[in-house]
């Protein structure tokens, strides 16, 4: 490279005057008649750095001292000890070119802007430091992750993005298709005809990976998938998106308690990594965007998990005698409310609640002896509720097709699926992390909006 990353400057042991060149946008200026300082950042890391400008510079006058927030420069200077407090180091510029000025409707003023517009600039917003630093996180995060599992010998899985069956059941697929929608082709009966669309059938975007997951684990033993979902649920809620990354490990000859070993340790991990690796944004983070992100952080990196029963977490709720949103009773899906009191105020740290019911859970996890309640295991942490949620798979042909036929599946569209039962079936199981609701956990972001670069949320698709 022919200039010097803002972040390895900053983490030199001494100046040294070194000569530098740095390039990147400046956050504020303060000029005055005889100095100008310059606060630039390049994204590197969370902190810009300080470059200080004198009327000695030939363009001066002509073109420095007009620079504002926003403009992209290269400066070359010395690297030199700082006298401010602020900051270890600062530029004396010997050179500032301009490379890209902004126009005086530059949205992002040096001031605070409300998460609700900086949404409506979702373009520019990574400029921020709270955008800035979430997409520093997501990238030591996604490293970690591959890290975790490759280090534990999982291959990576690639599951298709397009596909025809519903993993989750829940009937909130958006559908792919090149039909025509004002003039789609017609079945006798007036339904419309998808054997003449693209794939000779309906197709939809994945909700989850794990069906095709569990397709290479029962070869490869261990594999994970870490790609895109889409789930068309009208969820105008601060942790839903349309459109998340999902991390879904599915392990061979594994029960249940294998499976919640695995999401604690895998939950620790990756956590570690991040707060290792990104210390100045999660620092900024429990300073400025959440006061309890370091603490909450801490009972992910020093507690273990509690684990406790659908019916146990229900008995909880019950005789909390809170008045919830949502009436509690044994059978009810946990809804954020019940999932927060459960780890903000009783546990005070994560909670692995295992053993739904089957009714409110998907066709394909394990049915216990009592025939009620299924291997089903969801964690919950402080502040954001489910990030994981997973089970142990029913690999028993039969109690499977029988499961299939009370909730009115076709066996003939899942067919390959049951094969893996047909041959060399083994107990399996696996989890989904949504990487949005781990970010949040993190970061101390409050909407899952701010965890991602273009959130997709019901009636917003810009950018
Ligand atoms: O609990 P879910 O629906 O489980 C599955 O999809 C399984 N197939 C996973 C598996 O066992 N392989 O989703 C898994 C996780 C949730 O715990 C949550 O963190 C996240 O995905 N998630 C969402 N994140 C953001 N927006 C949404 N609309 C989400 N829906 C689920
Ligand atoms: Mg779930």
């Amino acid at each position: 490279m022919k200039y010097h990353r803002i972040k390895d400057l900053l983490l030199r042991e001494h100046a040294d005057q070194m000569e530098v060149t740095i390039k990147g946008w400046l956050k504020t200026a303060r000029h005055s008649k005889e100095l100008s300082f310059l606060n630039i950042s390049d994204g590197s890391c969370f902190a810009g750095i300080q470059v200080v400008a004198t009327p000695q510079l030939a363009n001066y006058e002509t073109e420095v001292i007009k620079l504002d927030t926003g403009c992209a420069v290269s400066v070359t200077g010395t690297l030199v000890d700082s006298l401010g407090k602020e900051q270890k180091y600062e530029i004396q510029a010997s050179k500032i070119e301009i490379v890209g000025l902004v126009t005086e409707d530059y949205p992002l003023q040096k001031k605070r802007h409300s998460y609700e517009f900086l949404r409506t600039i979702a373009h520019l917003r990574p400029r921020t430091n709270t955008i800035g630093a979430m997409l520093r996180v997501r990238s030591a995060a996604a490293f970690a992750i591959h890290q975790f599992f490759q280090s534990q010998g999982f291959f990576y899985l690639h599951t298709p993005i397009i596909t025809a069956s519903d993993c989750e059941g829940a009937g909130q697929m958006f559908r792919v298709t090149v039909l025509d929608p004002k003039n789609p082709p017609c079945k006798p009966d007036g339904s419309v005809d998808f054997s003449q669309d693209f794939f000779g059938r309906q197709a939809f975007l994945t909700v989850s990976g794990q069906l095709e997951a569990e397709t290479g684990a029962l070869a490869l033993s261990n594999v994970y998938t870490f790609g895109p979902t889409f789930r068309a649920e009208n969820s105008n809620t601060p942790r839903h998106v349309a459109e998340f990354w999902m991390i879904e490990p599915e392990v061979a000859f594994c029960d249940l308690d294998g499976d919640m070993e695995l999401a604690e340790q895998f939950l620790k991990s990756i956590t570690k990594y991040v707060v290792e690796k990104c210390s100045d944004d999660i620092a900024f983070f429990s300073e400025f965007v959440d006061k309890n992100t370091a603490k909450t952080i801490d009972t992910i990196l020093n507690s273990s998990f509690a684990r406790i029963t659908y019916t146990e977490a229900i008995d909880i709720l019950l005789k909390s005698k809170k008045q919830f949103e949502y009436p509690v009773e044994w059978g009810i899906d946990l809804q954020s409310e019940h999932e927060r009191y459960i780890t903000d105020q009783v546990f005070q740290k994560p909670v692995i609640v295992t053993n739904y019911p089957k009714k409110i859970k998907a066709f394909y996890m394990y049915l216990n002896d009592d025939g009620n309640t299924v291997r089903a295991m969801d964690v919950l942490v402080p502040r954001v509720g489910e990030v994981i949620g997973g089970s142990q798979r029913e690999h028993r042909y039969d109690v499977l097709t029988q499961r299939m036929k009370e909730l009115g599946m076709s066996e003939a569209a899942y067919w390959w699926y049951l094969d893996l039962r047909k041959y060399g079936s083994v107990p399996h199981a696996g989890f989904g992390m949504g990487f949005e609701r781990f970010v949040q956990f993190v970061t101390g972001i409050a909407n899952i909006r701010e965890a991602s670069l273009y959130p997709r949320v019901p009636g917003y698709a810009e950018f």
